[in-house]
């Protein structure tokens, strides 16, 4: 295995998924707990160094144990690595002044192609994304150099000997386009051959569960969202009935979703689950409310109250499972204390285990959604599920524009359900990222038949989007738009005007709340 000893970078959980990618197991630990003991015990094949926040010449700078270079392994020094590298191999470190380098910046080769180069150099130069203040002005003695960038003289170095490499820039962001081959010629060179899967992470993350939980119990709030359902089944294989799951159900879901949720992971997974079946609650304390953060925030303090509700029943729970993934963690790392706007009060269970007393497990947290699709799908999660459409926590109150009454959510429901019907007809679901039904608050005058109808109107909304923060309206065919219009008008009672909402994000965002 490989040890990535983390300096702190915003980006090193990106070069634990690049490894991932290579197939390659890999652990994180922060350099504090990387001692000489530690890396007896780890024995690691191969050691990376991340980048971090840190200057070489600050008091108690973050440093590798030096007996980390006696192991007669192959490290590689990213940025920091580099620097902290360089600092303690004998080479020298400056202080920014004027060569400070961010973003985007080209490498040029040196004379001699090594190994860890295969590949890379495509054409006479190769893209990669610097993000330095200090810089080494001297590599260490046995280090020669093999790319330049212009204000990075040492962009990459290796001592071949030791089959120690130090490169300048960030070789995992995507904005050094071909910075897997080099994490990939680096774990060949270093003896990995790749064989290690997704079933290795399940087990890996099952041992690691039963390790922080013992035999404590946890509990888990299950919305039938793809990371709380990968995060159950995941838990309630490494701890069995220590789990238990609270589905908090406030009426708000699609149509079947709540009988949907019960039956698959209570029949087919025999997880033990409680369905908190509170829709009336939650309808009565929404009545005359229309104002959208309003919406939203009694929503989510019921949710909080309903779920401690149910969960101060479970005797001698000390856990509190969460689908945590690994955007979130960035984000609230980046974006802690800095100067955000709120647009929308999201919906979550932040704040609850300090709360209720509870520790938290969140055995998502390293990965990135297509990883959580992946171990559901390890997991035996039916591919139709995984690949469901993101659903809001707030549910179809946030399509609902205006006052929530039952008779609405009914109509918006059967809408729902011909519309994705009509999508997965004809083969669009999965080019869509989200696609759904709000129904207005007007009501219009139409004709069917020989008579008047004064009917409400809604609009359908699908959008593509890499991640949710910007969109892009879907560009059916008119064909398409007809033939769902018609559909809805005839299928569902109570609408009679079908619009097509052609707004991208910005300006608009996804949802219409
Ligand atoms: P917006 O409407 O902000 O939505 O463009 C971006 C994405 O987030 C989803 N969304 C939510 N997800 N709780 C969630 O878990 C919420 O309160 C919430 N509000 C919006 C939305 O469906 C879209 O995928």
């Amino acid at each position: 295995r490989l040890l990535i000893i983390d300096f702190g970078s915003q980006v090193t959980q990106l070069i634990a998924r690049r490894l991932r990618e290579l197939n390659v197991y890999c652990e994180i630990h922060p350099y504090q707990n990387v001692t000489d003991d530690f890396l007896s015990e780890f024995a690691p094949k191969a050691v990376i160094f991340s980048g971090g926040p840190a200057s070489v010449f600050d008091d108690g700078a973050p440093q590798p144990p030096a007996h980390v270079f006696d192991l007669s392994v192959p490290i590689l020094g990213i940025c920091y690595g580099q620097q902290v590298m360089m600092h303690m191999l004998g080479g020298k470190v400056e202080r920014g002044h004027g060569t400070a380098e961010f973003g985007r910046a080209y490498v040029t080769p040196g004379d001699d192609r090594i190994d860890l180069l295969n590949g890379w150099f495509l054409e006479d130069r190769e893209q990669v994304w610097m993000s330095h203040g200090d810089h080494v002005s001297q590599i260490a003695p046995g280090f020669q150099v093999y790319g330049t960038s212009p204000n990075a003289p040492f962009a990459i170095t290796a001592d071949l000997s030791r089959n120690f490499f130090a490169v300048q820039f960030h070789p995992e962001v995507h904005h050094t386009p071909n910075g897997k081959t080099l994490y990939e010629n680096f774990v060949r060179l270093a003896g990995f051959t790749g064989d290690w899967t997704m079933g290795a992470y399940r087990e890996e993350a099952i041992r690691k569960i039963r390790e922080q939980v013992g035999d404590k119990k946890v509990i888990c709030a299950l919305s039938g969202g793809v990371d709380s359902s990968v995060a159950a089944v995941l838990l309630h294989e490494a701890i069995g009935d220590q789990l238990t799951c609270v589905f908090v159900d406030h009426g708000f879901l699609r149509m079947n979703e709540a009988a949907e949720v019960v039956t698959m992971f209570r029949e087919h997974y025999n997880l033990p689950l409680i369905h908190a079946d509170e829709s009336d609650l939650f309808l009565g304390q929404l009545e005359g409310v229309s104002d959208p953060e309003t919406k939203r925030k009694i929503i989510g303090k019921l949710f909080i109250d309903v779920f401690q509700k149910y969960a101060n029943d479970i005797e001698g729970a000390e856990f509190l499972a969460q689908g945590t993934l690994y955007p979130d963690v960035i984000e609230s790392v980046s974006f802690s204390g800095g100067p955000s706007v709120t647009i929308k009060s999201h919906h979550n269970v932040g704040g609850l285990p300090e709360k209720m007393g509870l520790k938290l497990v969140e055995p998502l947290r390293e990965l990135f959604k297509d990883e959580v699709r992946a171990l559901g799908h390890e997991l035996g999660l039916p591919a139709s599920f995984i690949g469901r459409h993101p659903f809001p926590g707030p549910g179809l109150a946030i399509r609902c524009p205006g006052e929530i009454t039952s008779e609405k959510l009914d109509i918006l429901r059967k809408a729902d359900a011909v519309y994705i019907d009509q999508i997965r007809k004809h083969g669009l679901y999965d080019e869509i990222w989200q696609a759904f039904v709000a129904i207005l608050p007007v009501r219009t005058v139409g004709v069917m038949g020989d008579y008047r109808t004064y009917d409400y109107a809604c609009a359908l909304r699908a959008v593509t989007s890499v991640d949710g923060m910007t969109a892009d309206y879907y560009p059916f065919t008119h064909e398409f738009l007809g033939e769902t219009a018609t559909r809805i008008i005839n299928e569902v009672g109570g609408i009679n005007r079908v619009t097509y909402d052609i707004t991208s994000k910005p300006p608009g965002t996804i949802e219409w709340e």
